[in-house]
């Protein structure tokens, strides 16, 4: 008979095993994306923690800010065919995993415990194999306790260049960083979490920031340059509305890859791009004469939320007639539509917590192992088709949403019957998004991420790659509290 001491020193899948014998199954293959003879680009990154200004100088440093390579914001850049070999460290005190987000990694390298590796021990070491087979605008961040360590500022910007798309070239770059801070009046971090927020909307930040400042950035450009404005919101929980002041903007690029033809933005639906948590869009601007600027904003706030400042300045060029470019077409794999499997999903409010394994004592060590390993949030808010993800009440593997074979394609249509908006992710693929009941006029796009408005029904396309993929709502606390669930791809 195998001790419980036996379990706890064996691998987290052994106490998984032990709770939900069914959920293991068939393991899938790992599929590389880029062939043996790829680059290979091989790095330290190392998780810890730093004191940082958030508030500016003068004011006191926020103490246990967290950041890779002990850098706020870093921005990892490399181009399209690049295999990373990262060499992973964590310094933290808790532990943590890596999440290369919207790329096509192998499953084993997805970085979420327990489907696809053990969570990463303070001190401990793991390395990712990071292909990056298309080009695009991502960024990475931990999977576990992701509310309390993105919270903290754990998470970087990962471009990944076509050469191609350099030379179609832009004049000048952009980037806009949405993320809050949950700090007190003495600048120190605040509880990431609250039972009110995470059963609502989430819990907003008590600072609101663009780029790590209070006071909006100004960029300068060159006048009648073009502009491209990387986006993405890396808070937990705010939900923009992007949008800017000038004619002479088209949405390029939706969670990096290429929206083919570029749309207007003022023709989009209330003339902005809604962005939940995670995503990501490019915008292409056209800057005025020198001396003007151009405003980006976020409107869904109750006054429209400066965002960015772009500057004209002098630098020579002459005006020309305003022409978007549009960027080389996604390499992702496209799913067929006319061949693809129906998949329907409800998001609810979860009935309370479903226990289908006897839940264990909390002083038991078993409990604890299983607690790290599943990085499991404190309650049970959320369903995705009357199951939750497991939480601290409810220790277990729940089953997956789906068993998919690798190369099919699949239509999921995504209801939300709660009163808050749902960004939905899917892990390893790049999607299609179909259809909305309620953004009728959208042009098809693809997206890691999809916005499910209360009372929307959305549907996306996929072409399956092998592994388990997690599917779950950015929103950090919606996460941790049941909204998420899994596809196993064999
Ligand atoms: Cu950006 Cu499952 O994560
Ligand atoms: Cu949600």
């Amino acid at each position: 008979m195998i001790s419980r001491r036996g379990l706890m020193l064996g691998s987290a899948a052994v106490g998984l095993v032990s709770l939900a014998p069914s959920a293991i199954g068939q393991v899938p293959a790992s599929i590389d994306t880029l062939p043996p003879s790829a680059p290979v680009k091989r790095f330290p990154l190392i998780a810890r923690e730093i004191d940082w200004k958030l508030l500016g100088p003068g004011q006191p440093a926020t103490k246990r800010f967290c950041a890779y390579d002990g850098e706020p914001f870093k921005v990892f850049r490399f181009d399209r065919g690049t295999r990373l070999a990262v060499d992973f460290e964590n310094q933290l005190p808790d532990p943590t995993t890596v999440h290369w987000h919207g790329i096509r990694v192998p499953y084993l390298s997805d970085g979420v415990a327990p489907l696809t590796q053990e969570v990463i021990q303070p001190g401990g070491k793991f390395s990712y194999n990071v292909p990056l087979p298309d080009s695009g605008f991502y960024f990475f961040h931990p999977h576990c306790d992701e509310t309390g360590q993105i919270g903290r500022g754990l998470f970087a910007l990962l471009v990944v260049d076509d050469p191609a798309e350099k030379k179609a070239g832009y004049d000048a770059e952009c980037f806009i960083v949405v993320k809050d801070w949950r700090l007190g009046d003495d600048g120190q971090w605040i509880a990431m979490s609250t039972d009110e927020g995470a059963s609502t909307a989430g819990t907003f930040g008590t600072v609101r920031a663009t780029n790590g400042s209070t006071v909006a950035p100004r960029v300068e450009a060159p006048a009648y340059g073009d502009v491209r404005v990387r986006t993405i919101v890396a808070d937990a929980t705010r939900v923009i509305d992007l949008g800017c002041d000038t004619e002479d903007a088209f949405l390029v690029a939706t969670d990096g890859q290429a929206l083919l033809p570029p749309a207007h933005l003022d023709k989009l639906p209330d003339g902005i791009w809604r962005m939940g948590p995670a995503m990501r869009a490019d915008v292409q601007v056209r800057m005025p004469e020198p001396g003007k600027e151009v405003k980006i904003y976020d409107y869904r706030s109750s006054e429209p939320y400066l965002l960015t400042t772009l500057v004209a300045v002098d630098k020579g060029k002459r005006k020309t007639p305003f022409k978007p470019k549009p960027l080389p077409a996604s390499t992702a794999p496209m799913p067929d539509v006319s061949k693809a499997k129906k998949m329907e999903y409800l998001l609810q409010v979860s009935a309370g917590p479903t226990i289908v394994s006897p839940a264990l004592p909390a002083d038991d060590p078993l409990s604890k192992a299983l607690v790290d390993s599943l990085c499991v949030g404190d309650k049970t808010h959320w369903a995705i088709s009357r199951d939750s993800w497991s939480t601290k009440d409810a220790l277990r593997l729940v089953p997956p949403l789906e068993q998919l074979t690798a190369g099919s394609s699949y239509i999921v249509t995504c209801t939300n019957v709660t009163k808050h908006v749902h960004p939905m992710h899917l892990h390893g693929h790049v999607f299609r998004v179909l259809s909305s009941t309620k953004k009728q006029s959208m042009p098809q796009y693809l997206a890691d991420t999809v916005v499910v408005e209360p009372n929307e029904s959305v549907q996306f396309a996929f072409k399956a790659a092998s592994g388990n993929w997690v599917f779950h709502c950015h929103i950090l606390e919606h996460m941790d509290t049941g909204l998420m669930g899994w596809f196993r791809v064999t």
